[in-house]
């Protein structure tokens, strides 16, 4: 027997988790570094638009998807849509199975960093210690990385293991607040610093010149990563929507909360790095670099309250990850909960223990080991973890997304779709208009985009 469907305590609790999904390593760790990559300004503009005419669509057909059928992702295109669209959701449960399978290790990451940052802050920084060798010591211990992936891995099930309410919406609204204060501390003391002036500049002022037509797909692109679309995570999370719990603002909210964290990581961060000459050549080597190897020294010898704040910093990028990996994990086990019956412990400890083993193929993939580093079935891409995180990125959000996009625009009636966005006796017949044009014609245009670039023109965006 099924037991009565669990549902957020209210529409904030539905905030809470939904934009703990969405804040996660995309806003700490990707954004800022694809900003760098793509110059700064113009890129962070067209982003901006991606979010609002892509993402913010996108995320209410997800969750309009979900309140309507109360059924995680497979059983609700299924009903939503057809028979024929639980491949669909298939393919989303496939999608969080593979991203949790490498996301946690980075995750467990800042766990190694909150460990040894608050080990300098106690003890001092070494004179002359190169934060690149102890990222690189760390990388390729294999032991150490199943050791901190095991324990993230423990944490998400943990979580859960308890359930909607009592387990993913009290941690989300217990870290989130966390989260943003350690932010805020950060920002006020980045901004103190040399470099902020010419970090806002860069961020925030336009250079159409410097923007070529591939940012924009990258832009698009990382807007589903960093809202969590594409894979039916908001789906799973919108079926937890009790019938009386609006959409529409909660859509927004999530989606502006998600960009204001992302926009407020970028400027901390290349205000740190900004007031350090010759460090901003540095930086642009690797995507990992910014996040741990540059910060960490940064913080102990630029950084004002540094002693404080790089401790705290992994603390942040720790509660994101986790509030991510949950929202993982629950795409998943939900599946096997609502399609195949089983009971929600049993389910929670049986997927994350079937991820697990990927996980130690991710974990393991930086330090050579035979098989998995030589893996290749991209071009480029060797391991696990850069093999997963291509095939995600590039082929699976997008794909995903373009199906979701279809089915809420195209292949759901209009009564069907209407129902759920309009509440009540509110006229919304405009609002509601505009969502349609979106969804039916921008966003499937934008995303079939990516779509022919990754399968006919072989561009690769992660
Ligand atoms: N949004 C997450 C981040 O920015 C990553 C992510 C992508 C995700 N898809 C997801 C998280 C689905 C949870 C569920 O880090």
């Amino acid at each position: 027997m099924q037991e009565p469907r669990a549902h957020w305590s209210s529409s904030v609790g539905l905030v809470f988790a939904a934009a703990g999904s969405a804040i996660g390593l995309g806003n700490l760790w990707k954004f800022p570094f694809i900003t760098f990559e793509n110059d700064g300004g113009a890129f962070v503009l067209v982003y901006l638009l991606c979010i609002a005419a892509v993402g913010l669509p996108i995320m209410m057909a997800e969750l309009l998807i979900g309140r309507r059928t109360q059924k995680s992702v497979v059983g609700a295109l299924r009903e939503a849509v057809g028979p024929a669209w639980g491949v669909v959701g298939a393919w989303g449960v496939l999608c969080g199975f593979i991203l949790l399978s490498y996301y946690t290790v980075i995750a467990g990451w800042s766990l190694y960093y909150f460990a040894r940052t608050a080990q300098w802050t106690l003890t001092g920084f070494p004179a002359g210690l190169s934060t690149g060798d102890v990222f690189g010591a760390q990388v390729s211990s294999s032991g150490l990385q199943i050791a901190l992936s095991l324990a993230f891995s423990t944490a998400t099930v943990a979580v859960v293991y308890f359930g909607v309410q009592r387990g993913i919406e009290r941690i989300a609204r217990l870290f989130l607040p966390i989260l943003f204060a350690i932010l805020v501390l950060m920002l006020v003391s980045a901004l103190g610093m040399s470099g902020s002036g010419e970090a806002l500049a860069f961020i925030f002022r336009p250079n159409f010149a410097e923007l070529e037509p591939e940012s924009v797909l990258e832009a698009l692109g990382h807007s589903f990563f960093t809202l969590s679309l594409g894979m039916g995570a908001m789906v799973t999370y919108g079926s937890y929507i009790a019938g009386n719990q609006s959409i529409v603002k909660a859509s927004a909210v999530i989606v502006v909360l998600d960009t204001v964290i992302a926009l407020f990581a970028t400027v901390i961060m290349f205000s740190v790095i900004f007031s350090v000459s010759g460090m901003r050549e540095q930086v642009g080597a690797s995507t990992v670099g910014m996040l741990f190897i540059s910060l960490p020294e940064l913080f102990y010898t630029q950084v004002p309250f540094g002693r404080i704040l790089g401790p705290l910093f992994y603390v942040l990028v720790a509660l994101a990850a986790l509030t991510s990996t949950i929202s993982l994990l629950e795409v998943v086990a939900s599946y096997l909960i609502d399609e195949h019956d089983v009971d929600r412990h049993k389910a929670t400890i049986l997927c994350g223990a079937a991820i697990f083993v990927f996980t130690i193929f991710a974990a393991i993939s930086f330090s050579g080991a035979p098989f998995f580093s030589t893996l290749a079935l991209f071009e480029g891409k060797t391991g696990w973890f850069e093999t997963a995180d291509h095939f995600v990125s590039n082929w699976m959000l997008p794909t995903g997304g373009l199906a979701i996009t279809l089915a809420a625009g195209w292949f759901m009636t209009r009564e069907a779709t209407r129902g759920e966005l309009v509440d009540g006796n509110e006229p919304g017949w405009f609002r509601y208009g505009v969502w349609r044009l979106f969804i039916r014609w921008v966003a499937p245009a934008a995303v079939g985009a990516i779509v022919v670039a990754v399968i006919f023109f072989g561009r690769d965006f992660s």
